[in-house]
């Protein structure tokens, strides 16, 4: 095996650094940090004035944003409003031009407890699925070990007696289940899906939105989902932000009761206030 493939593929498919590789201790060190850890397995997020521009072209225009351990946001907005970029600023994938973002109020150092995932999967095809799951494991661990941690995850997405499969031989449903297995592999604290069911066709998709919000309730880490598809968002997310202008331009409560009916009248209203909003986007 190329090491420093699997290593570099695993920094571009699900890590957002290795420079955090001690957050977790560093975190817990803190007394208000351990107290919040105690609380909830999921991440608290302060952004304060976040800008980014690329050269002269601004596209986050100042954002502030608060987000409570264990909440489900979803961010909605049009192409290139900038979803993308926020998520990896909030991966630690990239820094912000102006502003401060911290997780766990730390503004270094929590990229460890943070994972990324895409509408992709971006699996290793030489590698079998056990093994791609593996990839998401960042500390170092003996082999027993990554297996078992490996299986579990494999067992939360619905895939046990997968494992020894390689990538070409499942279904785009299935890679992605692998793909979300890789990114919880490591228990993080917040899990930032990028259009993570984009590209499924539409039954296996609400497949994956009950699989992606029964492992956050069981898991309770903090979880953005960035999606095109606003009843989605309505059916997945606690709090939908609309991206507009390089600003949140809308910010709503979603509060209904879970698992949430499709065709619910007070979905559909959510849902129309929302696309109302982004029609005039
Ligand atoms: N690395 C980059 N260099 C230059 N421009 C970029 C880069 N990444 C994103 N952009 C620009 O920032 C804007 C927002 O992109 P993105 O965040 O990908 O949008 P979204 O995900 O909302 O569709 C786009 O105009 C895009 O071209
Ligand atoms: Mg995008």
């Amino acid at each position: 095996m190329n090491v420093n493939v699997l290593e570099h593929a695993a920094d571009s498919a699900t890590r957002a650094s290795s420079a955090g590789a001690d957050s977790a201790t560093h975190v817990s060190s803190r007394g208000a940090d351990s107290a919040t850890r105690a609380i909830s397995p999921g991440a608290t997020i302060t952004l304060r004035g976040v800008v980014k521009s690329f050269g002269e072209h601004r596209v986050l225009h100042g954002i502030d944003l608060d987000v409570d351990p264990g909440t489900f946001v979803a961010i909605v907005g049009r192409s290139g409003c900038g979803k993308s970029t926020l998520l990896r600023l909030l991966a630690g994938l990239d820094r912000p031009s102006n502003g401060s973002i911290a997780i766990d109020r730390q503004t270094q150092g929590w990229q460890d407890v943070v994972r990324l995932m895409f509408q992709e999967p971006r699996l290793l095809p030489w590698q079998r699925v056990t093994s791609n799951v593996e990839v998401g494991l960042t500390h170092a661990r003996d082999k027993r070990d990554r297996r078992q941690q490996a299986y579990e995850a494999l067992v939360q997405v619905g895939l046990d007696g997968r494992g020894r499969d390689w990538p070409a031989v499942l279904s785009g449903g299935q890679k992605q289940r692998v793909a979300l297995a890789r990114a919880l592999v490591s228990h993080p604290r917040l899990l930032l899906l990028d259009e993570p069911l984009g590209a499924l066709d539409a039954l296996t998709r609400i497949e994956m939105q009950g699989l992606v919000e029964s492992v956050w309730q069981d898991k309770g880490f903090t979880a953005i989902v960035v999606t095109h598809d606003v009843s989605e968002a309505v059916a997945l997310a606690d709090r939908i932000l609309l991206l507009d202008d390089g600003k949140v331009a809308l910010d709503v409560a979603v509060d209904l009761p879970r698992p949430r009916r499709r065709g619910d009248p007070r979905a559909a209203a959510i849902e129309g206030r929302i696309l109302e909003r982004l029609l005039r986007c």
